[in-house]
């Protein structure tokens, strides 16, 4: 499976102590024998003690804790685009281009995203504090356009708005 990416370090990832308890309170929502239901949550946890990437490794490991074919696991982490296969900046920004942010003018969102971080979709700034993203619907279609940065949306957005998001992140 090409998409996916080997961590750096060559370390494979293990939860934490702390993470390992959310992980069980993930498995109480589900049956006993159906542990791998929690995949997708589990993903979602590791993407965020892993350094905000899913790497093949982090994948396996999931795997391991989910008691799941780890192919199954790539399938569902390279289905869904809220699972990053590879690095992100520090900031994740997530522009949504689906129809209802489209209609209202999505596109002028993302022209000026692009000019502020000097960025096309799926690249990072070099610094390392931008990732810019182009995302299907994030469900905040009524206050279209919109855009995601790490666990924040931002709606209403208008281009000078957008420049003012950008600018006050810390
Ligand atoms: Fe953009 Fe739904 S189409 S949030």
């Amino acid at each position: 499976m090409s998409e996916l990416q080997k961590s750096s370090s060559g370390v494979p990832p293990r939860f934490s102590e702390e993470a390992m308890r959310q992980v069980e309170v993930i498995f109480q929502r589900y049956p006993a024998d159906r542990r791998d239901s929690a995949v997708m949550p589990v993903l979602h946890l590791a993407q965020k003690e892993f350094g905000g990437w899913l790497s093949q490794e982090a994948l396996d490991y999931v795997a391991e804790v989910v008691g799941m074919p780890p192919i199954r696991v790539y399938e569902v982490a390279t289905f869904y685009t809220m699972y990053n296969l590879k690095p992100v900046g520090t900031y994740h920004v997530q522009v949504c281009t689906n129809i209802s942010c489209w209609l209202c003018a999505s596109d002028e969102i993302v022209r000026a995203l692009q000019n502020k971080l000097q960025l096309s979709f799926g690249e990072s700034s070099k610094d390392g504090r931008f990732t810019l993203s182009e995302v299907e619907c994030l469900g905040a279609c009524v206050n279209a356009p919109m855009l995601q940065i790490n666990d924040d949306y931002y709606e209403n957005l208008t281009p000078a708005k957008v420049s003012e998001i950008i600018d006050q992140l810390p």
